[in-house]
């Protein structure tokens, strides 16, 4: 009961110093910050390596054998594509205040008010335990340095550092239990971890190298893994400890371990499952459009139900192997059945918070294995992802209740006629002529840009009118894109000084004295309906003010809908020009333009 007690007071205090470092991560990063999370949910490779490395049973060896190749594999596509996304942020410009000590001194707290590890702290196990203190204290800094783009560049080689030290540990430790008739001769599985490592990291690295266009697609994916980690080495604890009845073997299930095993897999098989089919539809591989049938919610009900019942029935009697197959089985069909409602526009949405479950599920491995680290690691993670998840439902005016019950992303069409009404378009010569006469032009981009990968025709464009004497700015919202913060990466992998990037909120203030405001492939996010019209579907989402620029130009392909599916009036206005091509393309003859012509 202690121990209990003791290992929740950590959770609570990690996931309340977790909520308190995130929210101060700044928006320019939050798609970095996915991907870092998403390394460090991978500290399941701790629970992995101690699974496998003990070689208790054949089944525990292979079931350890899968987590570990998932989760390095995460540990390694994680890590990279964070640094990637991060030398993207050429920034000179200062850090903010060093406040390390600040941040590393809860930490210190929670661990002391931590467990000591199985053993004791004596000997090996309080190298061990240094370890991991030292590899949560890196943990929470990786993430409290991802604040600024400049101290950003420390949070990767923190996080990897971290995860070694707690890699290190755990192979280690792995002896410190009796291993004497272990199914590898009373070895440790040494060879087999370096195997399995090996795989994983191989596995890895082409996970790391996509296009960053195909970010969520890839943050998914990787979830995937994670999800799978966790879920094989709950069932390999189960397996191990379900015949034993002797409370001093380390096997042994209390009522307590057995239901938070429970826990673990749970989470560990949805988010398996359902990142997989989120991965699915955000590449496009199955239809994004919501899978809806009659009668869905009393199926999802009825088989949540019959999971729970046997959850409890297992806990109960932990022999019972066939009911816990079945809540096995029904947990991984479960991801399937609450993903493929949602519609593949709101994916990330239900990415970052199945980011939140695996980090939840890897607090819980820690539960299980009484190790602290996991706990403080999984909860940072499980942080981290509430917080984006409401920080984008907030920005797109949704409830979080919504989410958290999978009722959002129904199919978004047009509802009702859309009356004819008239439009001013014009083509890329009178574009050019217009942007060239104005002092100040601010560029929103949108989901549109980041399709057409027009970001370097882009930047093409600000190093034209820059050159010209024109002032120009980006006006960056939150939820532009389908990611958090998609819109800075996409603008700092085109070598945009970042700088020149203004959050909605600072530069909403200065849209009324803008010469022209020119949006790029953006349009629910600048659709003025949101401000003033009580019964759009949109009404309350926080938007850029562009209509209140002198004049507007919107660069996309027809007068089509965005993601909410409704007409916007900011293309009727009598100030708007429609500018109608492709993104990338238009950019380009503006540009060409441009270079032809003089101020
Ligand atoms: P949207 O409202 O989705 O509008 C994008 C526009 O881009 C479309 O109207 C489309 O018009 C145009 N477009 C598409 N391909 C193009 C191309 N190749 N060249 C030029 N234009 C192109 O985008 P937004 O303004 O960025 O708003 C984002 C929306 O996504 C919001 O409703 C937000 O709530 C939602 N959302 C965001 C997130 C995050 S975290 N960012 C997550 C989930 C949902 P044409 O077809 O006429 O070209």
């Amino acid at each position: 009961m202690e121990t209990l007690f003791s290992n929740l007071f950590v959770f609570l205090l990690a996931t309340f110093l977790g909520i308190e470092v995130i929210k101060r991560v700044s928006p320019l990063l939050h798609t970095p910050l996915m991907s870092l999370t998403n390394a460090i949910s991978a500290i399941s490779l701790v629970g992995s390596l101690t699974i496998l490395g003990r070689a208790e049973s054949t089944l525990s060896m292979i079931l350890g054998g899968i987590a570990v190749v998932a989760s390095m594999t995460n540990v390694v596509s994680g890590f990279l594509i964070t640094d990637r996304m991060l030398k993207m942020f050429k920034s000179k410009d200062k850090a903010p205040a060093k406040t390390v000590a600040g941040y590393l001194f809860p930490v210190f707290l929670i661990w002391a008010a931590a467990n000591p590890p199985e053993g004791g702290f004596e000997g090996i196990n309080n190298l061990v335990s240094l370890a991991y203190l030292v590899a949560s204290g890196l943990f929470v800094m990786s993430l409290k340095w991802m604040n600024h783009p400049t101290t950003a560049k420390k949070s990767v080689i923190a996080g990897e550092s971290a995860m070694a030290m707690s890699v290190l540990g755990s192979i280690v430790s792995i002896p410190t239990v009796d291993l004497s008739h272990n199914v590898n001769g009373g070895q440790p599985a040494y060879l087999w971890i370096v195997v399995c490592l090996a795989i994983g990291a191989i596995a890895g690295y082409p996970i790391s190298r996509v296009a960053m266009t195909a970010v969520p697609q890839r943050t998914a994916f990787s979830h995937c893994f994670g999800g799978l980690a966790v879920g094989m080495v709950g069932t390999a604890e189960y397996f191990l400890g379900q015949g034993v009845t002797d409370p001093t073997n380390h096997h042994f299930l209390s009522t307590f371990q057995t239901s938070v095993i429970g826990l673990e897999v749970m989470l560990g098989f949805i988010t398996f499952t359902g990142s997989f089919i989120a991965f699915l539809k955000l590449a496009e591989k199955m239809p994004t459009r919501p899978i809806v049938y009659k009668g869905q919610n009393a199926v999802n009900f009825a088989l949540l139900s019959v999971a729970l019942v046997c959850a409890v029935m297992v806990v109960r009697d932990p022999s019972q192997v066939p009911l816990y197959l079945a809540f096995a089985a029904i947990s991984t069909i479960f991801g399937v059945l609450l993903v493929i409602p949602i519609g593949g526009a709101d994916m990330p949405t239900v990415i970052s918070l199945l980011n939140s479950y695996a980090g939840l599920a890897a607090s819980m491995m820690g539960f299980v294995l009484n190790n602290p680290l996991l706990i403080i690691a999984g909860a940072l993670d499980g942080s981290s992802g509430l917080i984006l998840s409401i920080i984008m439902c907030k920005a797109m005016n949704r409830s979080f209740t919504n989410v958290l019950f999978g009722a959002f992303g129904q199919v978004q069409t047009t509802t009702g006629v859309i009356e004819e009404r008239s439009y001013r378009s014009a083509g890329a010569e009178e574009a050019a002529a217009i942007m060239e006469a104005a002092q100040t032009v601010v560029i929103v981009p949108g989901y549109g840009m980041a399709v057409a990968q027009a970001q370097h025709k882009v930047r093409e464009l600000y190093d034209m009118l820059s050159k010209k004497g024109v002032d120009v700015k980006f006006a960056i919202h939150p939820v532009a894109g389908r990611m958090p913060g998609h819109m800075n990466v996409l603008l700092a992998e085109a070598d945009i000084p970042y700088e020149k990037l203004i959050e909605m909120d600072d530069i909403n203030s200065d849209m009324p004295q803008v010469d022209v405001a020119l949006i790029i492939g953006a349009n629910d996010v600048v659709n003025p309906a949101a401000r003033e019209d009580p019964t759009s579907q949109i009404y309350g989402m926080p938007i850029i003010d562009v209509d209140k620029a002198h004049t507007v130009m919107v660069i996309k392909r027809s007068m089509a809908s965005g993601f909410a599916g409704i007409d916007n009036p900011l293309f009727y206005m009598d100030k708007t020009l429609m500018l109608f091509g492709d993104a990338k393309g238009f950019v380009g003859e503006v540009v060409k333009e441009l270079s032809g012509g003089g101020h």
